[in-house]
């Protein structure tokens, strides 16, 4: 009268194992789940009930103790309704024993057994791979699980079809490995910017290093334009960071699209976004758009209307590239190595260094909008690059741009994978490697020294014009760092410039 079914909960990206572990003993009828479960998994009895009776089975007369192990780890949402139900068969007789524990399964059950998509479902089928173990996952979620499927991954869609398989009465084909070209649609080209030359090298290189990018200029210069071209010069994801992505989506319960899921993430939140929304959190953690930018790009265009608060908890995830979220009973981990690409007006009225619009800002409101970028977060922006006001002549100009985005990804692919052949992308090059792979010329070190005293760069800055120095001398295909890559990395500090004057243009 005890039987015991394997799934697994949700805790941040990971999947950790629990049994559902059904006992029925004589007594008044009654079913009571114990075990940390949260309101979701109570309302289970319910709808396991109902599914259990509308499926045909019947529903034991029995006193039913459901325990969820461990008990210390909080189970949430619907995903232990079918091992609870199959629990139920199995401890009450209608389903034999056998096989039972090499299989994991999890779904949301409805009112008439059928079996409904869950959060979390890759990382799910990860882990119980990894385990060894056959995994059933809903129908709904099918594409997601394809994605890590092998002969051991099985797509199931109704109570009675799951206990025709397990019985061998009419047995499942196992998901095929996904296996579909990219069918991401064309991201806008590059070719569109007319002009705007250092500004596309700056966006080139950001995305060749993974470095932090901030545009800065008038209104209409094409800051927002140039930035959401960037995901159609971005190389596509590895297997292994391709398969980190679609784990934080799924957790997140955001659709995956197996043709797309090579693609670099593209996050854009509003200036209005809270804290929360940004970093993660709630009660039952979810991750934040930080993380949902994961091997990719969080654009965070008109920067300084962003809470300065909600600015600041970037801080350390930049840094670290995840992000912990503390709750008073656990603690989560988050992955979050994102790439910054930053837009902003000079001032509040947006024309301050206009070659023919006068700024009507005072000073004291041009320094209040500008101090809303605290100094350390401007220091992890590896490039600062004006978006200036570009000509009438050239704008009207029909002939097409000599470069399109095709053009430059080709180039940013062969710096990827020079950097790969070291180890990582330069952007997350620290200690010994970056010592060994961005020394500095001999006659470099003076002009760095010179540079530091001039701009009153930190330590981190310095390191981060090496990266940068680095990733140039990658996309010109040269082994060593040389003096024109580290001057040229020099000139995207525009903020170190003029960090003095508050003009933002030197
Ligand atoms: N260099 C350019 N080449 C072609 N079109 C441009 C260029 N710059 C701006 N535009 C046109 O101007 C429009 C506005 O540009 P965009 O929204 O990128 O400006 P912005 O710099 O982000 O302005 P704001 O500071 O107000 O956000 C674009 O949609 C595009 O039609
Ligand atoms: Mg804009």
């Amino acid at each position: 009268m005890l039987a015991t079914i394997h799934t697994r909960a949700r805790l941040g990206v990971s999947a950790p194992p629990v049994m559902v572990e059904v006992h029925l003993s004589n007594g008044l009828p009654a079913l009571s789940i114990v075990g940390l479960p949260e309101t979701g998994v109570k309302e289970s009895k319910d709808r396991v009930r109902s599914a259990l009776l509308n499926a045909g089975f019947e529903f034991p007369a029995k006193r039913i103790t459901i325990n969820l192990a461990p008990a210390d780890l909080p189970k949430e949402g619907g995903r232990f309704d079918l091992p609870i139900a199959l629990g139920i068969l199995a401890a009450s007789g209608q389903l034999p024993p056998e096989g039972l524990d090499t299989i994991e399964c999890l779904g949301e059950l409805s009112l008439d057994g059928a079996v409904r998509s869950v959060f979390g479902v890759l990382p799910a089928v990860m882990a119980a791979r990894a385990q060894g173990r056959t995994i059933l996952v809903p129908q709904a979620n099918a594409e997601e699980a394809s994605l890590a499927a092998g002969d051991d991954v099985i797509a199931v869609n109704h109570l009675l079809t799951v206990c025709a398989h397990l019985t061998g009465s009419e047995r499942l084909a196992p998901l095929q490995p996904f296996e579909l070209p990219d069918t991401s649609p064309e991201a806008p080209d590059m070719a569109d910017v007319k002009g705007q030359h250092v500004p596309k090298r700056a966006l080139e290189i950001a995305a060749a290093g993974g470095h932090n990018l901030l545009l800065f200029g008038p209104p209409g210069t094409g800051k927002s334009m140039l930035a959401s071209r960037l995901p159609g010069i971005l190389p596509p994801l590895t297997d292994g960071h391709a398969l980190e992505v679609a784990s934080v989506h799924s957790v997140a319960g955001l659709a995956i699209q197996p043709g797309q899921w090579r693609r670099p993430p593209f996050r854009a939140p509003h200036h209005t976004a809270s804290s929360v929304a940004l970093v993660g959190g709630g009660s039952a953690p979810r991750p934040g758009e930080i993380s949902l930018a994961h091997r990719g790009v969080l654009f965070l265009d008109e920067l300084p209307e962003f809470d300065r608060k909600v600015l600041e908890v970037l801080r350390e995830p930049m840094e670290s590239g995840e992000i912990v979220i503390s709750r008073a009973a656990r603690q989560l981990t988050f992955p979050a190595r994102f790439q910054v690409i930053a837009a902003m007006n000079p001032c509040p009225c947006g024309y301050r260094g206009h070659p023919s619009i006068d700024c009507q800002c005072t000073p004291q409101q041009v320094a209040r909008y500008q101090a809303k970028l605290s100094g350390p977060l401007l220091d992890r922006f590896d490039l600062h690059v004006e978006v200036p006001v570009q000509a009438g002549s050239l704008l009207l100009n029909t002939a097409p741009e000599k470069v399109d985005s095709r053009q430059i990804r080709e180039r940013v692919e062969l710096a990827r994978a020079r950097q790969l052949a070291r180890g990582c992308i330069n952007a997350q090059l620290s200690g010994k490697a970056l010592q060994q792979h961005c020394q500095p010329p001999e006659e470099g070190e003076a002009i760095l020294s010179r540079a530091m005293e001039k701009l009153g760069l930190s330590a981190r800055a310095l390191h981060r014009i090496l990266r940068v120095a680095r990733t140039l001398a990658d996309l010109a295909g040269d082994e060593a760092i040389g003096k024109a890559h580290l001057v040229e990395a020099l000139g995207y500090r525009k903020l170190d410039q003029s960090r003095n004057q508050p003009s933002m243009v030197s």
